[in-house]
């Protein structure tokens, strides 16, 4: 019964480390992302959406609070195929166009989308590049 127990306690153990390293490969992972992220973002969308992702005037919607960031969808496809019509932003309405990136691969679209959702989505989770894949596989959403 004792010696049960004492493998109960090993086992649980072994779990919990093995599934801590697992989180922090992750986060490393995540960190490594939000890197290359701040210099695609700095690069290719601060130009409009302001490096504090304010936006500007009338002219071009804020991503810091954007309530728009709930369709992670269409945010991951909008950044390869651009966007045009009106949208709604925190209730105001822009319309405008958003070019295409077609020079930005799957890996870089996954870096700075984890980089937008952490910063200006209060979303820390790591948005893969098999997650890009699908939602780009998928077509419009
Ligand atoms: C030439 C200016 C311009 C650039 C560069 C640009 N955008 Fe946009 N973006 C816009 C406009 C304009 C809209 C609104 C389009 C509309 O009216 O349908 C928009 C809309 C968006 C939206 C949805 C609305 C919101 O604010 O949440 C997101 C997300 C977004 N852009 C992210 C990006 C990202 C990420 C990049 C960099 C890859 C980028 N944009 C580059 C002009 C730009």
């Amino acid at each position: 019964m004792k010696l049960t127990r004492y493998y109960a306690f090993l086992l649980a153990t072994g779990i919990a480390f093995l599934t801590a390293g697992c989180q922090s490969q992750d986060e490393i992972k995540r960190q490594k992302y939000i890197t290359e992220g701040i210099l695609i973002y700095q690069n290719t969308c601060a130009n409009c959406h302001q490096p504090d992702g304010k936006g500007l005037e009338a002219l071009y919607p804020p991503l810091a609070g954007s309530d728009y960031l709930a369709k992670q969808d269409s945010v991951i496809h909008l950044i390869r195929y651009g966007m045009q019509g009106p949208v709604q932003v925190n209730g105001k309405r822009y319309n405008r166009v958003m070019p295409p990136n077609p020079q930005l691969s799957d890996l870089e679209i996954a870096e700075l989308t984890t980089y937008i959702y952490d910063r200006w989505g209060n979303d820390p989770t790591l948005i893969d590049v098999a997650r890009v894949k699908g939602v780009l596989k998928a077509g419009t959403p």
